[in-house]
C-alpha cells in the first residue's frame, strides 16, 4: 500500500497529495450554518430547505423540489411516485455507481441493466429501445418483459460523470409505452441536454449533495419534478406520511428521509457557487484535454454537441495496447506519486449484489470499466497540481513507450 491508498478517514493528507475530488467550501457555508446554530433552527423544517428546494427547482427548471437526507432516498421515492411496485421490472444503466440499481431493490421490483454506448460512456439508447421492442409484450396497456412475465414499469437512466444520456430516444419509447422516466441526475447538477437542464426532463429527476458531487451538503439529495400531486406525495412519503402531526396519525409507511436545515444551509451557499464550480471543472477539462491529446492510447472525454458537460469527473480511457500501460497500472503509478485516481464502478449487471437482476449482454460497459481512470478534479485544484498530475502521466506514458517504466 502507499500513501494514497493508506488515507484513514479524518487524516490529515500526506504532503504535496492530491486527492482524486475534495469538497469546495469557500461562500458563505460558515455563515448561513452559524445562523442555524445561532437561532436553534437545526432540525427538519426552516428557512433554509424551502430555500434550497427553490434554488435546486430553479436550476432543474422543475416546479417542485423536495429535499431529502441523500440521493439513494431521493430515488426510492422517485420510484414510488412512479408506480414502481414489487416485482415489476425497472430499466436502468450498468455503468453507473450502485445506489439506483438499489433503490430499484429498496421498491421491491427488479432492476433490467442496459448497456452503455463507448463515446459519453452512458446508458446506450439503441440497446434500450431494442429491448423494449423485441423482448417485451405491449398488450395496449401494460408491457411485459417475455421472458419473465414482468411488467416493465419505469426507465432509470443515469447521467454519469456530469455528462447527459442521449435522452429524446428514450423518452420517445417511454411515451409509446406510458412508462415513466426517472433521471438519476446526481451526478448531472449544471449539465444540459439540448438546453434543457438534467432533472428536470423525465417525470421526475434526483441529485446528490454527496461529498463528492459538484455541491455538497456532506451528504444530502432532492427530488424534483413539475407534477404537483408527485411533490406533495414526496413530501409526505419523506416526512413519515404524517396526517396528524398532533395526534401522530400517519396515513401510509412513510420514511425520515428528511434534509435537515443544517445541512440546507450549507446546500444555499454552495448553490450560490455553482456557475463558478461548473466553470473551474471545465477549465479543468479543458487543461487536462489540450495537455494529453498526443497520449497514445488514451481516449479523452468527449462532449456531445448536444450536451452541455460539467466534466464533474474526468474519465479517461487506456488502451493497453497503444499505451503500453493499463488502467490499474496507471492508477497505482499514480497513487505511488501521491496522486489519486480512480476506475468507473463494476458494471452493475457483473456485481454479486445484484446477481438476481435481469440483462442483456453488456460487453461495453464491461470493456468501459476495464479501460476507465478517474484523474483529480476538484474544484479547487490548483494549477500547480494538476500541471503534476499531467507530468506524472505523460512521463509515464513516454517510459511505457520505451517499456523502462
Ligand atoms: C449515479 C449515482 N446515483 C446515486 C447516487 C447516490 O447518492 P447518495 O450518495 O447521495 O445517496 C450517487 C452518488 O453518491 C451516484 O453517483
Amino acid at each position: 500500500m502507499n500513501s494514497a491508498e493508506k488515507l484513514a478517514p479524518g487524516a490529515p493528507p500526506p504532503l504535496g497529495f492530491i486527492p482524486l475530488i475534495v469538497p469546495e467550501i469557500r461562500g458563505n457555508e460558515w455563515s448561513y450554518v452559524k445562523e442555524c446554530l445561532d437561532t436553534n433552527w437545526v432540525s427538519s423544517v426552516g428557512s433554509y430547505v424551502d430555500r434550497f428546494e427553490k434554488l435546486v427547482a430553479e436550476r432543474a427548471g422543475t416546479k417542485y423540489a423536495v429535499a431529502t437526507v441523500n440521493g439513494t432516498s431521493a430515488l426510492h421515492i422517485a420510484l414510488l411516485l412512479a408506480g414502481v411496485e414489487r416485482d415489476d421490472e425497472v430499466l436502468v444503466s450498468t455503468l453507473t455507481f450502485i445506489a439506483p440499481a438499489n433503490a430499484i431493490r429498496y421498491a421491491g421490483a427488479w432492476p433490467i441493466f442496459i448497456d452503455a454506448e463507448p463515446r459519453y460512456c452512458q446508458m446506450d439508447p439503441e440497446r434500450l429501445v431494442d429491448f423494449l421492442e423485441r423482448q417485451c409484450l405491449w398488450d395496449g396497456k401494460t408491457l411485459r418483459n417475455r421472458q419473465t412475465g414482468r411488467r416493465v414499469k419505469a426507465i432509470l437512466p443515469v447521467h454519469i460523470l456530469g455528462h447527459p444520456v442521449d435522452l429524446d430516444p428514450i423518452l420517445a419509447v417511454a411515451k409509446k409505452y406510458a412508462m415513466p422516466v426517472i433521471e438519476d441526475a446526481t451526478e448531472g447538477l449544471g449539465a444540459r441536454y439540448k438546453g434543457k437542464s438534467l432533472g428536470g426532463i423525465g417525470e421526475v429527476g434526483c441529485f446528490s449533495f454527496n461529498g463528492n458531487k459538484i455541491i455538497t451538503t456532506g451528504g444530502g439529495g432532492m427530488l424534483v419534478t413539475n407534477n404537483a400531486e408527485w411533490a406533495a406525495r414526496a413530501k409526505y412519503l419523506t416526512t413519515q406520511a404524517k396526517d396528524d402531526p398532533v395526534e401522530y396519525v400517519h396515513g401510509a409507511i412513510g420514511y425520515n428521509y428528511r434534509l435537515t436545515n443544517l445541512l440546507a444551509a450549507m446546500g444555499c451557499a454552495q448553490m450560490e457557487q455553482l456557475d463558478n464550480f461548473i466553470t473551474a471543472k471545465r477549465q479543468i477539462a479543458q487543461r487536462y484535454g489540450e495537455a494529453l491529446a498526443t497520449i497514445p492510447g488514451l481516449q479523452l472525454p468527449q462532449e456531445a454537441e448536444w450536451a452541455f458537460s460539467t466534466f464533474w469527473m474526468y474519465t479517461v480511457l487506456v488502451d493497453k495496447t497503444k499505451a503500453g500501460i493499463d488502467s490499474r497500472q496507471w492508477l497505482k503509478h499514480l497513487a505511488e506519486h501521491g496522486i489519486q485516481t480512480r476506475p468507473l464502478w463494476q458494471p452493475l449487471h457483473l456485481s454479486p449484489a445484484h446477481k438476481c437482476g435481469g440483462s442483456m449482454s453488456c460487453p461495453k460497459s464491461e470493456t468501459l470499466y476495464r479501460d476507465a481512470l478517474s484523474l483529480p478534479c476538484s474544484v479547487g485544484l490548483s494549477q500547480t497540481d494538476l500541471d503534476r498530475v499531467i507530468e506524472v502521466l505523460t512521463k509515464s506514458a513516454d517510459q511505457g513507450k520505451t517499456g523502462s517504466r
